[in-house]
């Protein structure tokens, strides 16, 4: 696997390979890679010809206060990893590489991220499409891979995807879990032993969600109620950010379950900030 760290070398290295008639996958993340991302990577693999994983802790997408001065790092696993998978390029941009000075374009969306985690993390999807729009004009890659543990994520980027004209495809691919159902997520390197013992709640959460539903309860005020007391549960209790029902395609509140409804939480635990999903109905 070649490393390259400036958008120059990877938009020439991009460049070459599609001249070449090749189909460029890319995989974007933010490093301190874990099984959710190789299921990307090995899914990117399968959809192109030449593969690039870019690992950037993306600056404009964390708030005052969140964890962007210690979200975990490790250069070589991910190296070890991504050659494992037969990446061709890991694409590491230092931060002062990727944004200029005086950097002063974003790509806002105001629709589906205006709930979930966009409530709660004023300027985070603008962030985050700002920096996959920038990758995207940098590789330049026929499809680009994602992970629906951060579904909210997926359809902004869809948005702007189809809003923006941009030709990329958006592959997803289901979240990966431990053994005991907790989401893979850089996150939970933060946990101590009890604290991840409390984050099983989370899943346990939505699978009481799908439970309730498959036995007929489409009422999501009382699937909601159900979640809550359930991650309520114990001592410490879970310190829920939300646990919200959104019809899948517009991400607004719902009342019933009648067509796929995306099932949602964020919660604290510790000093992580967790969040997960299922879909139901539909
Ligand atoms: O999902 C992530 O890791 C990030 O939000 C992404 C898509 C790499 C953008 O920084």
């Amino acid at each position: 696997v070649k490393i390259l760290g400036l958008p120059g070398e990877m938009r020439a290295a991009a460049d070459k390979a599609r001249l070449e008639g090749l189909r460029i996958g890319l995989v974007p993340t933010m490093g301190f890679l874990h099984e959710g991302h190789l299921s990307l990577v090995r899914k990117a693999r399968t959809l192109s010809d030449f593969l690039v994983v870019s690992v950037f802790v993306n600056p404009v997408q964390f708030g005052p206060g969140e964890d962007l001065d210690s979200y975990p790092v490790d250069a070589q696993r991910d190296e070890e990893l991504c050659e494992r998978q037969g990446v061709d390029i890991i694409f590491s941009p230092g931060r002062d590489r990727m944004y200029a000075e005086n950097h002063s374009v974003c790509v806002d969306e105001e629709e589906l991220s205006s709930g979930l985690c966009g409530a709660h993390r004023p300027g985070h999807f603008r962030g985050v499409l700002t920096v996959v729009a920038k990758l995207f004009n940098i590789v330049q890659p026929h499809v680009a891979v994602f992970g629906q543990k951060d579904a909210q994520q997926v359809r902004v980027v869809q948005r702007m995807v189809r809003d923006l004209d941009m030709s990329v495809e958006i592959v997803v691919v289901p979240t990966v879990r431990e053994p005991d159902g907790v989401a893979m997520s850089s996150r939970n390197a933060y946990l101590s032993g009890e604290e991840r013992r409390r984050a099983r709640r989370v899943y346990e959460a939505l699978c009481l969600a799908e439970k309730l539903c498959r036995d007929g309860n489409r009422d999501t005020a009382l699937i909601k109620g159900e979640m809550t007391g359930l991650l309520a549960e114990g001592s410490p209790p879970i310190e829920i950010e939300y646990v919200e029902t959104v019809d899948y395609e517009t991400l607004k509140p719902v009342d019933r379950v009648e067509r796929p409804t995306l099932v949602a939480v964020a919660a604290r635990i510790g000093r992580a900030r967790l969040i997960d999903n299922i879909v139901l109905g539909g």
